[in-house]
């Protein structure tokens, strides 16, 4: 090859390699990475991929979105229309998103998506509707409300016509957490398509505006300041002039419509519009201004029509449909000389509902260019919204400029409505459903005098109240749900030992007259307890309760697997039935499992009582208790990684978290340990064995007392001396499972040194010494970022304080481990470590980590004893089975 061939090469490869480069450079837009970007379509069986690239994950991927038990929740599925030439704008930009209305989530009661927020700040809250048809469940005639956060975004709010509906906010979140509530109205169901909540660049909404002062008062339009305090909601995004834009030709994923019919002048206008290419953005950082709108909507205009007449004297004007009702309204004006040729030749005014907004405004003076992209935020207090609830925004020349050209232009118009005193975007009802409006107008003073007088006689009478409740309060009164729902009158819960007495004479009642297969015991005090199983199919499915099916051994017998006749795989508890302590068992977990049905909790199929039989059926969990898997007889099983071990940890928080708060009456478990958390095919994580479960303290008491009960190491020190129960003894056991997690090793091994026998002491020695490191499970070494591990040992330090009133709720516990979880997954994401799931048979389904969301445990607490919705009171959906 010669040297100049050689250069041709270099050419070549150069010509290749750079223009296509800067082809796309050029033509792409700015870009904005948020912080936060969850985008669901919710009831999804799969992960759904837009045209413009974007994702949207299914809500049914991770168990952990919703509050509810995901068992029970329908999902439609339909196909919506295909795209006609006869669709409206509106229509238009719903289309990229019809995919995400083919399948729905549905809410029988209350229900909460809950969100990290990692950066405070304006977020793009996005909700989509579409009332499909649906056999079961009629989506029009569903009337419900959402909130997010303080904000009531929807209330009382349907869908009667068969159009999706796409609702878009701009949301100032200030916690680290946001969750979207649905609360269907009586006898009613929400539902949901599709959800985003994604970060705004910051200084896309300031926080003042300007503020359009009745030019009657002869005053200068002054500031509005407090912006930032408002939720907002998009009403209309215009692009004046041009074309519709879509989503996906948008940075920030808006889409803007064509003026339609918004423009009420028409003959009196004339779209001009010039290359996107000419369009220049103000300011040093570029990229921001450039997020502000896309130059698609710069480029375009309107302008006045006979531009030539020497005195054109009318106004262009568009007129903007609103809500009424006492809401302001932020408005902002997309401005860019693309008519002028040459600076300083253009003076015009904008009017807004009749009042000047700006007089003689000449855009070359504010951009100093000509093309240049420039917006005004106005803001129209309620008192400007007239009756016809119409913001009309007019256009003219100036008429006291000597030179340069009659004319006006409009570029861009964007509506929000904003948040109200009752901090609502609907109506007038605060968060808590209270009225916020006017109150009636006062007639005389006298009348205020008494009504004052009266009021401050109850308000004293209120603070009585209050102060003696509080004064009696229990003392984890906080558990319980929030102030004012033990404020409230609360229907006194059963009483807490009458489980436990009626099993007791039930058993006597039941062993000595039981003849029949299904006993008294059973079809009457019971319901739901699932299928009764015979002996022999038992006998069957477990090959005669052979030695080699035994797959555990428990305080209440030996546990075997066994394969019924349709192949489904069981789990068979078989207890001596010559112990009392095995029947008291016995029937504790029947009682408590019948009434429990949840994702985290090992549901029971059913039992046999024949003859003197006490079995439990359970479904089989393929992998197993988590200690296997951590440590074992025959040496570690594989190492789970980090990241499965927090999902684990999670499922079970998240299982014992109901059993403390989501049923009728608060369930102590008792017996917490990682031999009672199993391991399904796919590792999800089941608490297990409810023999030792009390039902917990009720509302008067604040504590069970009994006999201390469970296994070494877990104990609950405090539980041990004072013989009290609560649900704070889970939380310590739970601790130090987190800690045996993390360390894999047993928590109390005799052979070791003195103080290294008891784990959690020990661990918590080492951790004070800043020598944690030392007694990690060697197998996690250097998979585990700081930050995870920080956040999950600050979670399991609390859960094993000495005093239960310092440990945390498990719902706190549970949202400091989905921390930890996120934690690890961002650094994940940053160093692309490639962990391997060496755990067995599962899978790594998961390549990028996926946004995460938490359960929103102060709903959960807030809904206290009505958990209603997660026990199921039929036996149908939870336990029948259909093959036999
Ligand atoms: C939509 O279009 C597809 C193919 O373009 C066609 O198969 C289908 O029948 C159409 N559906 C409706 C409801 O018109
Ligand atoms: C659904 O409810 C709406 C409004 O209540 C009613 O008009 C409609 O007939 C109902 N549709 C069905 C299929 O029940
Ligand atoms: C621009 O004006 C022409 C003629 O008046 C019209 O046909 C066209 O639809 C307009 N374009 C837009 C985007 O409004
Ligand atoms: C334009 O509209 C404003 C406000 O409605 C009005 O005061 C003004 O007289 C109008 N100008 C013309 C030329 O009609």
């Amino acid at each position: 090859m010669t040297s100049g061939e050689i250069r041709y090469l270099l050419l070549f490869l150069l010509l290749f390699l750079v223009v296509p480069t800067v082809v796309i450079s050029s033509k792409s837009q700015p870009k904005f990475t948020p912080k936060d970007n969850y985008l669901i379509d919710c009831g999804s069986p799969e992960p759904t991929k837009l045209e413009d690239g974007r994702i949207f994950k299914s809500d049914k991927q991770s168990s952990s979105f919703l509050s509810t038990s995901e068992d029970v929740k329908a999902t439609a599925v339909e196909k919506v229309h295909n795209k006609t030439s006869s669709m409206s704008s509106y229509a238009l930009l719903m289309f990229p998103f019809m995919d995400l209305y083919m399948s729905a989530r549905i809410f029988p009661d209350k229900s909460t998506y809950s969100f990290f927020i990692s950066e405070p700040g304006r977020h793009w809250v996005r909700l989509y509707f579409f009332p499909m048809k649906n056999p079961d469940y009629n989506f029009t005639a569903a009337v419900f409300t959402v909130t997010a956060e303080k904000t009531v975004l929807l209330r009382d709010f349907s869908c009667p016509t068969p159009l999706p509906v796409l609702k878009e906010y701009l949301i100032n979140l200030k916690k680290d957490r946001v969750s979207l509530v649905f609360t269907p109205a009586p006898k009613s169901i929400a539902f949901i398509n599709a959800i985003e909540v994604v970060s705004a660049p910051g200084d896309l909404i300031k926080n003042t505006a300007i503020n359009v002062v009745s030019p009657n008062t002869h005053l200068p339009n002054k500031e509005f300041t407090g912006m930032d305090n408002h939720a907002l909601q998009l009403t209309q995004r215009i692009n004046v002039g041009g074309p519709l834009i879509l989503p996906s030709n948008d940075p920030l994923f808006r889409g803007w419509q064509k003026q339609d019919t918004f423009l009420k002048t028409r003959s009196f206008a004339r779209n001009v519009s010039i290359s996107t290419k000419k369009i220049k953005y103000p300011g040093e950082n570029k990229i921001n201004s450039q997020l502000v709108a896309p130059a698609k909507v710069y480029s375009t205009c309107e302008k006045m029509i006979n531009a030539n007449v020497a005195a054109p004297n009318f106004n262009i004007t568009w007129e903007f449909p609103i809500d009424g009702g006492g809401f302001s309204y932020l408005l902002r004006l997309h401005l860019c000389d693309i008519i002028s040729k040459q600076l300083n030749d253009l003076y015009f005014n904008i009017y807004v509902n009749g009042l000047d907004a700006a007089a003689n405004l000449d855009l070359s003076t504010l951009t100093s260019a000509l093309s240049t992209a420039y917006y005004t935020d106005l803001f129209l207090g309620e008192d400007f919204i007239h009756s016809d609830n119409i913001i009309r925004v007019q256009i003219g020349p100036s008429d006291n400029t000597e030179t340069g050209a009659k004319n006006a232009i409009l570029n861009g118009v964007e509506v929000f409505k904003m948040s109200n005193v009752a901090g609502s975007l609907d109506g007038l009802y605060s968060i808590d459903g209270l009225y916020k409006g006017v109150p009636p107008e006062k007639k005389k003073d006298e009348t205020v005098a008494w009504f004052g007088l009266v009021l401050s006689f109850f308000a004293i009478i209120v603070c009585a109240v209050v102060f003696y409740k509080w004064r009696r309060r229990p003392a984890d009164w906080h558990l319980k749900g929030s102030l004012s729902s033990w404020l409230l009158p609360i229907r006194t819960p059963k009483n807490t030992t009458k489980l436990n007495s009626s099993s007791r004479t039930g058993s006597n009642r039941r062993y000595s007259s039981r003849k029949s297969k299904s006993s008294n015991f059973f079809s009457a005090g019971t319901i739901g307890i699932g299928r009764f199983y015979s002996f022999s199919e038992v006998q069957e499915a477990t090959r005669n309760f052979a030695e080699k099916s035994v797959i555990g051994v428990g305080g209440f017998g030996k546990v075997y697997m066994g394969n019924l006749e349709d192949g489904t795989k069981i789990a068979v508890k078989r207890g001596n039935p010559s112990s009392e302590q095995g029947i008291n068992e016995f029937q504790t977990e029947i009682q408590l499992l019948s009434k429990l049905r949840h994702r985290h909790l090992v549901s029971l199929m059913g039992y046999c009582d024949e003859d003197t039989e006490m079995i439990l059926v359970y479904e089989f969990m393929s992998n197993g208790p988590l200690n296997d898997h951590l440590y074992g007889p025959g040496g570690p099983n594989g190492a789970l990684s980090w990241k499965r071990r927090l999902e684990i940890c999670i499922g079970a928080a998240r299982g014992l978290h109901y059993l403390h708060t989501g049923a009728a009456e608060g369930i102590i478990h008792r017996d917490v340990k990682t031999t009672n958390i199993l391991l399904d095919e796919a590792y999800v994580a089941k608490v297990a064995d409810f023999g030792l479960s009390k039902t917990g303290p009720s509302m008067e008491q604040t504590h069970v007392s009994t006999a201390v009960k469970g296994s070494f190491g877990y104990l609950d020190p405090e539980y041990f001396r004072r013989q009290q129960l609560t649900d704070k003894s889970d939380v310590y056991s739970f601790g130090v499972v987190l800690i045996e997690v993390l360390c894999a090793r047993p928590v109390i091994d005799p052979s070791l040194p003195r103080e290294q026998v008891n784990l959690a002491e020990w661990a918590m020695k080492m951790h004070r010494k800043g020598m944690l490191d030392k007694i990690i499970d060697p197998n996690l070494n250097g998979k585990i970022s700081t930050a995870s591990l920080k956040k999950y040992m600050e979670a399991a330090e609390k859960c094993i304080s000495e005093y239960g009133s310092d440990r945390p709720a498990m719902g706190d516990v549970l949202w400091n481990l989905e921390y930890s979880l996120q934690l690890q997954e961002s650094s994940m994401d940053e160093s692309d470590i490639e962990e391997s799931e060496s755990g067995g048979g599962g899978k790594h389904i998961e390549l990028k980590p996926l946004p995460k969301i938490l359960e929103e445990e102060e709903e959960e607490r807030e809904k206290g004893d009505n958990g209603g919705e997660e026990i199921l009171e039929s036996s149908k959906s939870g336990y029948s089975y259909n093959g036999s």
